[in-house]
């Protein structure tokens, strides 16, 4: 390893509020009125809404007290847990049991002592903390992110509030998330990737101190990658007026799309949480935004008031559209946003102001061609992402995300799929923002479990409030193209689970009509057994090999490579003799990084490229993964090292004898080996594949391996060798002068000439369908190694890789080295070890 990566944290200031806006605007069109949910209020009160981090200063402890015993088991308290969010169901809410959830857990009362427990701010992975351990199985990351963990929070809320709604709103607590108020249970969700909201009203104490107590439950197994465990994303105090615009209660979409003028739709939902009828006037206002987020001085366009009487406890909903002129499209290259400000009266007051950001473009999937964004044709060039931020754990943090993306866009990458979950909302607010389209995912898993834990135990009494709750959240983001309803769901294998299917799309549908529904499928089955026709684009996970049936089958469906290629590659790793047979590999818990190596599944990106290109009706693709993951350390993801990929007992037997002999009995890998960039974000050559396609316009060329072995006598070394059939122990010489060394080129050039000391080594040319120039036979000898690449006959771009001398020095770089004091920001710096003369020495 020549690199380290560490974020800085600063201390404590104001934390940071990430703009989360929401809104509408202009016309007239229809009034609807239905049941609000979760309303409980006292007097009426005119007050703007605020959004107050909520963040700091919780207390902590892992466990339940110790005579809780199985009380608060989700069977057990699941009668409570399933009445909150009856407003995304479109069933009957069910009444609580009586009696007072929790009323006999010390926890949960306002009088416990917590004065003992860990103190600590918002977002918190309890699972990052470790310590990791050898025998946990590697899919967990070897981090214990499993158990019970209770949060608690003082706060005051003053007297003059009295009138007003609170509401807690949590974007995400990993897992079965349960909230007390002064030892009155308020609510809870169980999807640890949903947000929720529970409603604090009924219980608060104007002008004292409160006490929250949020429980979580995070049950083993149920993950087939590391999730963390705790309150891991932002929480927020929401206050409002009893008659307030409802949780993400507005929708903005724009129907028409013309150069010379856009319409924008908005449509608000206002909440009555009065104790009387009230007559509600709202209206709104659009502004543009500018590139740091600054609304524009005046309105581009505003709606007329539209004004009804809603009762108590009851929604209205108010529609409207307006014209915006000479519109400033949202694209990739320039993501220009607008604004929708909302305002809500009642009997002539200003009660809410709400606020909605969107962005005015047009997507359209065609079977013939793939995705166009305004019209252009647009090859999504994806990633996807699991949401831990490498050794920052589950934690979210602004920052941290936002530089995955700018790594993954200086590849090219114009598109994410937030695998295989509800993203943190700020994911989206930064795609919005830096132009990137998104596939946004709701579940790894339906009624058929992937783990005996996983949310198959939830999916019945849930499914349908998760996914309106994630639409609903989420349908305002203009960088969102598609709802994917699941990730290879056992259930695609049998036709008959397409209706399953069909209603879910229906639900994500009935929230959000104007983006089509996916599935991420690999059974090649679910193409012709019904479920191709319950989705409006056909996703395909690993089936380059099938995307010509597929058109032959379905000729009239849009389709994408919704998980591709899963190459492993450890960076900096080399092995040799290189072979292109994916399933070969070493027991040294490294994977080379010539990129051949793939699991059963999967494949080198080359061939997937080739795949795209020869049917070029595919949307694009979403390469597993984007950046390594904690969790899934796929070849060696379990702790037999390998030993289920023997199936014959002899050959086992040796493995295991000759793993004793070795001294590695279990794995200790604890995090993916697919990622394009390792978990510090740094690249691996794998970056340079990608980028020579996806940005065919920037001169650059890449070669691969290092330049740098020893030149020692010879040295041998014992490594054990596996194919999909055998295991052998093979003698391999360390020093590799003279011996032979393959080097590949990654280029956007279309041709190229290496030379080694000088000496030409021949100039290639890429065929059809070729994606790496390879010079397979030659001899190394250290010194420079250089490739000159060509376009056109034109040179385009050289890359030298040199052997470096002993490490003699340490260099650090800061990524950034201003940021800003307000607790969360981070500069991220890499520290590379060089030789004497500054180059980096690849092995020290
Ligand atoms: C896919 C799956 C991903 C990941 C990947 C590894 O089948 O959807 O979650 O496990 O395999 O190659």
């Amino acid at each position: 390893m020549n690199h380290a990566s560490h974020a800085l944290r600063l201390r404590a200031g104001t934390f940071l509020t990430v703009a989360r806006l929401l809104a509408g605007l202009q016309a007239v069109v229809a009034l609807t009125v239905s049941l609000a949910a979760g309303c409980a209020s006292a007097a009426q009160e005119v007050s703007p809404r605020e959004q107050i981090p909520f963040n700091a200063d919780w207390r902590f402890t892992k466990g339940d007290p110790a005579d809780v015993g199985d009380k608060l088991s989700y069977t057990n308290i699941k009668p409570w847990v399933i009445t909150t969010g009856g407003e995304f169901s479109s069933h009957v809410a069910p009444i609580p049991p009586s009696g007072q959830l929790g009323a006999d857990v010390a926890y949960t009362q306002s009088e416990f002592d917590d004065t003992g427990w860990r103190r600590l701010n918002l977002p918190h992975d309890w699972g990052i903390e470790g310590p990791f351990k050898q025998e946990y199985p590697g899919e967990t990351g070897k981090l214990p992110w499993w158990g019970v963990g209770w949060y608690r929070k003082h706060f005051n809320i003053p007297a003059s509030d009295l009138g007003r709604q609170l509401y807690l709103d949590v974007d995400g607590a990993m897992s079965y998330g349960v909230v007390w108020l002064n030892g009155q249970f308020v609510g809870g969700w169980p999807y640890g990737c949903a947000s929720w909201r529970v409603d604090l009203t009924p219980h608060i104490k104007f002008g004292a101190e409160n006490v929250l107590a949020f429980r979580l439950d995070n049950p083993p197994d149920s993950s087939r990658w590391y999730p963390g465990g705790g309150i891991y994303r932002n929480v927020w105090l929401v206050k409002t007026s009893p008659v307030h615009v409802s949780q993400w209660g507005s929708y903005v979409t724009t129907p028409v799309v013309r150069k010379e003028s856009a319409t924008v739709a908005v449509r608000v939902t206002v909440e009555n949480c009065s104790r009387s009828v009230s007559d509600v006037t709202v209206r709104s206002e659009i502004y543009s935004l500018d590139a740091k987020g600054g609304k524009g001085h005046r309105p581009v366009a505003s709606t007329r008031r539209l004004s009804m009487e809603i009762s108590a406890g009851l929604d209205g909903l108010f529609a409207a559209a307006g014209i915006v002129r000479d519109p400033r499209l949202w694209s990739l290259h320039e993501p220009n946003l607008y604004v929708a400000v909302t305002t809500v009266e009642q009997s002539g007051k200003v009660v809410d102001r709400y606020e909605t950001r969107f962005g005015i473009r047009t997507i359209k999937f065609d079977a013939e061609h793939g995705f166009f964004l305004n019209g252009e044709l647009t090859e999504i060039k994806g990633v996807c992402l699991h949401h831990d931020l490498g050794a920052l754990g589950a934690a979210f943090n602004s920052r941290a995300q936002e530089r995955q993306l700018e790594l993954v866009r200086e590849m090219g990458c114009n598109a994410i799929r937030t695998s295989h979950n509800p993203p943190a909302p700020e994911l989206l607010d930064l795609c919005d923002r830096m132009g990137f389209v998104v596939m946004v995912e709701a579940f790894d898993a339906w009624r058929m479990a992937k783990r005996t834990n996983d949310y198959s135990v939830l999916f019945d009494d849930w499914h349908e409030k998760d996914l309106r709750a994630l639409v609903r959240r989420d349908r305002n983001h203009p960088s969102v193209i598609l709802w994917s309803l699941g990730n290879e769901v056992y259930e695609q294998r049998e036709g008959t689970n397409a209706p399953l299917a069909a209603r879910l799309a229906e639900i994500a549908h009935q929230e959000d009509a104007t983006r089509p529904v996916n599935m991420a499928l690999h059974v090649v089955a679910a193409s012709t057994n019904g479920f191709q026709n319950v989705v409006d684009v056909f996703g395909y996970n690993y089936t380059p090999f099938g995307y010509a049936a597929f058109r032959t089958d379905n000729p009239h469906q849009p389709l994408v490579g919704s998980e591709t290629a899963s190459c492993v590659s450890s960076r900096g790793e080399y092995f040799f003799p290189v072979s292109t047979n994916r399933r070969e590999g070493r027991f040294d818990f490294q994977a080379t990084s010539y990129d051949y190596a793939a699991p059963a599944w999967a494949m080198a990106p080359d061939i997937e490229f080739k795949g795209q290109d020869e049917n070029p009706f595919v949307a694009g693709e979403f390469v597993w993964t984007g950046l390594d993951y904690l969790g899934e350390p796929t070849p060696y993801d379990r702790d037999t090292t390998n030993m289920p990929r023997f199936t014959d007992p002899i050959l086992r037997a040796k493995a295991e004898q000759e793993l004793k002999e070795t001294g590695k009995i279990s794995v200790p890998s604890r995090s993916s080996y697919f990622g394009i960039l390792d978990l510090c974000g740094f690249r691996k050559d794998r970056f340079y594949i990608y980028q020579a396609r996806w940005r065919p316009d920037l001169p650059m060329a890449h070669i691969l391996p290092h330049w740098n072995w020893p030149e020692r006598a010879d040295q041998t070394m014992l490594v054990h060798v596996y194919t999909t059939t055998a295991i052998s122990a093979l003698k391999i010489i360390t020093n590799r002068v003279a011996q032979v060394t393959p080097v590949h080129v990654y280029t956007s050039g279309d041709e190229a000439e290496l030379f080694l000391n000088g000496k030409s080594l021949g100039r290639k040319k890429k065929e059809q369908f070729q994606y790496r120039l390879c010079w397979d036979d030659v001899i190394y000898q250290p010194g420079e190694l250089k490739v000159v690449a060509y376009k056109n006959g034109k040179p385009w771009a050289t890359d030298v890789r040199k052997t470096a001398g002993p490490a003699a020095k340490i260099k650090m770089a800061a990524d950034r080295n201003r940021i800003r004091a307000d607790g969360t920001d981070l500069s991220f710096i890499t520290v590379t070890v060089t030789d004497k003369h500054g180059r980096l020495v690849p092995r020290s």
